[in-house]
């Protein structure tokens, strides 16, 4: 099942104020459409008991990751990571969701000279805008992948470390490819043939009792759900590790599951058409999966620090 939607709430932020979200507009001379010169980010929001409240998860380090995709571009928002924590609850409180809600902050060169190149020390554009979303892709049935065809792009090409737009080409190319050979996502190798990530997830492994994730070096994005997920394992006594995984280890992992804030806790029944472990939610993934959504809807009181609410 799938609720993905692309509904979005009527309010944005752009320009440096709520605007209604059909003009909020780009001229098709911008060189943020043309080059890709931009970057953004994805926060959750989860209704918890009450449908009065919604509750931001980890707000506060997705702004901070989002900056630092500024700073691998070298220009400015314009916005302390206080400020832009404020914009986001501002628009809450405008767009006032009763679902489950995906936040889209995105920075780009509001430019249109015809260089790629963005003068040091520019600012970008902020923009925010929200829309309803459910599953990204399944985290109740197991997911079937590829290994894709396409690498993903390393650090000193465009960096997976940020979120930069025209890296998604990336992601596109490798989704496209998956899906249509029948596979709900690809997972991605880095040039030197290890496992990386999803097309927009991580990728956890789990083999004889241990947590396996690739390290933050082996181009990957630096997950706030992978941190999240190593977080809860070790709070509940399973040992993690990062480390570079190779393909085949793929195929006799006990347990394989994306996480990322799109894809929350998507566990994985084949890749490459092989079943993994005995083909069904391996105990691992259940209970960091049944831990992760008790934990964002604000029932894992311990956890509480990384929830930012919002009342409607
Ligand atoms: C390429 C890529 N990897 C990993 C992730 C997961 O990161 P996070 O858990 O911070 O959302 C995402 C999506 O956000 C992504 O686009």
């Amino acid at each position: 099942m799938n609720s993905f939607t692309l509904t979005h709430f009527p309010h944005t932020w752009f320009r440096k104020r709520i605007t209604p979200l059909e003009d909020a507009h780009l001229p098709v001379t911008s060189k943020a459409l043309q080059y890709g010169l931009g970057f953004f980010g994805g926060v959750r929001g989860y209704v918890g008991e009450s449908s009065s409240a919604i509750h931001l998860f980890r707000l506060k380090d997705h702004v901070a990751r989002f900056l630092q995709s500024a700073r691998i571009l070298g220009v400015s928002v314009g916005y302390t990571p206080e400020e832009l924590q404020d914009i986001f609850v501002q628009l809450t409180r405008k767009n006032a969701p009763t679902v489950d809600t995906y936040y889209r902050p995105y920075a780009f060169a509001d430019s249109t000279d015809i260089s790629p190149h963005y003068l040091g020390n520019a600012e970008y554009t902020f923009a925010l805008y929200m829309l309803p979303l459910g599953d990204y892709i399944s985290t109740t049935e197991g997911n079937a992948v590829c290994v894709s065809s396409w690498h993903r792009v390393r650090d000193n090409a465009i960096p997976a470390r940020g979120k930069l737009s025209g890296a998604y080409t990336n992601s596109a190319l490798a989704k496209q490819e998956a899906v249509a050979n029948g596979f709900t996502d690809a997972i991605l190798l880095t040039e030197d043939g290890h496992v990386a990530e999803g097309t927009a997830m991580n990728l956890c492994m789990v083999r004889a009792g241990t947590l396996i994730t690739p390290p933050v070096q082996d181009d990957v994005l630096e997950g706030i759900t992978r941190d999240t997920v190593l977080t809860l394992a070790r709070d509940c006594g399973i040992p993690t590790v990062e480390r570079s995984i190779d393909r085949t280890e793929l195929y006799v992992a006990d347990e394989l599951f994306f996480c990322g804030t799109g894809a929350q806790v998507a566990w994985i029944s084949h890749v490459d058409r092989r079943r993994i472990g005995a083909g069904v939610m391996g105990p691992a993934t259940k209970h960091i999966r049944e831990m992760f959504f008790e934990v964002v809807r604000g029932k894992q009181k311990k956890y509480a620090h990384w929830l930012t609410t919002v009342q409607i």
